[in-house]
């Protein structure tokens, strides 16, 4: 049995009960992070944090944080994966429960704030070297996506959508650009530059995403922050997704079309060598950290 953490305390995930009344289960009114830990360390949290605070900041919700990294921490002890090679820990805070208003309630309202830690694990190597199949189809969600909220209902129906052409994943289109991935970032590699949608309402700013940019960018390689047009996909000679429980993954074929030569590029094995370089970095700035 799972421990989980509601509202300050840990408990069996059977005895955690959420009112009816909770705006996010209501509304939609609440935000989420997923932030990864390998083999018991959090990497990126600090990033994961500085996204989670602007979205409490968009949404209004009033909630000190400052307790947060304890709690991710404990729950994966709780949880016995502090030496599990891949973990992570969902966080969701909502605005709480109150009578149904499309305003925000009035008086003090206590946010709902739920967290559980589950392990995952990357595909295995030769699944990964023959890179992984997408589909385009409409975004249509709407204009604030860089807030991580868990209205995702537009996300499972173009997830849904890919799955049902038998893709892997989805890539949403709007207005004509390949935006991003229904739970990753785009990107793709063009003549030798690597090319990903710049930070915009229209995108999720995706930790992993941050973090490939860094090594991207001190590796030497050409980084373009720009938005790649659908018709581009045909010619790119490389595509791949970058995600917390994806990290970077290579697509090999687009609405049934392979990308570039097939197969994994040189650029997107590279760039995923040195994420798994970063996270041993990681690993041992915690060994540092606690001897
Ligand atoms: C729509 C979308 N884009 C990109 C990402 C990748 O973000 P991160 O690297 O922080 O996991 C996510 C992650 O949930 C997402 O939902």
């Amino acid at each position: 049995m799972s421990t989980v953490f509601l509202n300050g305390e840990y408990m069996p995930k059977s005895e955690a009960t959420i009112s009816p009344d909770d705006r996010g289960f209501l509304l939609g009114d609440g935000l989420y992070e997923v932030t990864p830990f390998y083999e018991g360390v959090p990497f990126g949290f600090k990033g994961h944090l500085q996204r989670l605070l602007r979205g409490l900041c968009w949404l209004r919700i009033d909630y000190d944080t400052s307790e947060l990294e304890a709690m991710h921490r404990e729950l994966i002890v709780s949880n016995g994966l502090d030496s599990a090679e891949r973990s992570m820990v969902y966080l969701q805070i909502t605005r709480g429960a109150a009578p149904r208003t499309h305003y925000f309630p009035d008086g003090d309202v206590t946010p709902t704030v739920y967290a559980y830690a589950k392990e995952w694990s990357r595909p295995a190597d030769d699944v990964w070297d023959q890179g992984f199949t997408a589909q385009t189809v409409p975004d249509r969600r709407w204009s604030r996506v860089d807030i991580k909220t868990v209205c995702l209902l537009p996300n499972a129906l173009a997830f849904q959508d890919a799955k049902d052409a038998g893709a892997d994943d989805a890539i949403l289109v709007r207005d004509g650009v390949a935006i991003e991935g229904a739970h990753q970032n785009l990107w793709g590699v063009f003549g030798g530059t690597v090319i990903t949608h710049p930070v915009t309402g229209h995108i999720l700013p995706g930790i992993t995403r941050a973090v490939v940019l860094e090594e991207a960018r001190t590796a030497g390689m050409k980084v373009e922050e720009r938005p790649i047009q659908i018709e581009e996909l045909a010619f790119a000679d490389e595509l791949f997704f970058t995600g917390t429980t994806g990290e970077v993954r290579p697509i090999s074929e687009v609405d049934g079309r392979p990308v570039g030569s097939g197969g994994v590029g040189e650029v997107t094995r590279t760039l995923s060598d040195l994420f798994l370089a970063r996270v041993d970095q990681a690993k041992a700035a915690e060994q540092v950290r606690v001897s």
